[in-house]
């Protein structure tokens, strides 16, 4: 059996030690002051910025910027990839399952003589008139996005450079190329 002199020491002990915790605590948190972020979470970079300065196309990047950087020689094999089981690109050649593209740039909507369009498309030339680069960038970029129920079966170019590449084989498609929009 313990006596009531052992009991103390032991119950003296404890108490020694919650009272050391204690002050070390106490201490600790003088020198360290943890400082509560105004705002929980990371502080990620916000996208508003970037969306409020560009224009109302579809696309963050004006056209005019994916034109300078494009190539129309790599464009032409993207479009052959990507465009070419439903459009032909030469001058006076057959619809495929889409119009001829040729000469599309500035193109009026929809008005391949022939060719039977989605009501969607025909609803867009009568507000947007003609195929003008922002007009063509929003529509490949998001085909659906632009003219709700298109008949073009393509899900959209999302990369800046591939669809710039395309836009500018597309403009080199004509006699005389459309001048590049200063911005
Ligand atoms: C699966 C077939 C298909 C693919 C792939 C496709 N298109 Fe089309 N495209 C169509 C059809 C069909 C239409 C007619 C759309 C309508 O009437 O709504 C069309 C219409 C268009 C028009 C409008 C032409 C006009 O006379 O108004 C453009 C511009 C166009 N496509 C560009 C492209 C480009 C560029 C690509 C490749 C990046 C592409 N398309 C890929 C089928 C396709």
């Amino acid at each position: 059996m313990m006596d009531s002199f052992e009991f103390n020491k032991i119950a003296g002990a404890v108490l020694g030690a919650l009272l050391f915790l204690m002050g070390l605590s106490i201490f600790s948190s003088s020198i360290f002051h943890p400082q509560k972020p105004k705002t929980a979470g990371y502080d990620l970079p916000s996208a508003e910025v970037a969306s409020a300065a560009a224009p109302a196309a579809a696309s963050a990047v004006p056209v005019a910027e994916l034109l300078a950087k494009a190539d129309p020689a790599k464009g032409a094999a993207t479009a052959k990839a990507a465009c070419g089981a439903c459009h032909n690109f030469e001058q006076g050649a057959a619809a495929k399952q889409g119009p001829t593209l040729y000469d599309v740039v500035n193109r009026p909507i929809a008005s391949a003589a022939g060719f039977s369009y989605s009501s969607s498309l025909q609803e867009k030339s009568k507000s947007d008139k003609q195929w003008a680069f922002e007009t063509l960038n929003s529509f490949i970029t998001n085909p659906k996005g632009y003219a709700s129920n298109t008949k073009m079966a393509y899900a959209g170019e999302k990369n800046d450079g591939r669809r710039g590449d395309i836009l500018a084989y597309l403009r080199s498609l004509s006699a005389s190329p459309a001048p590049i929009p200063a911005k």
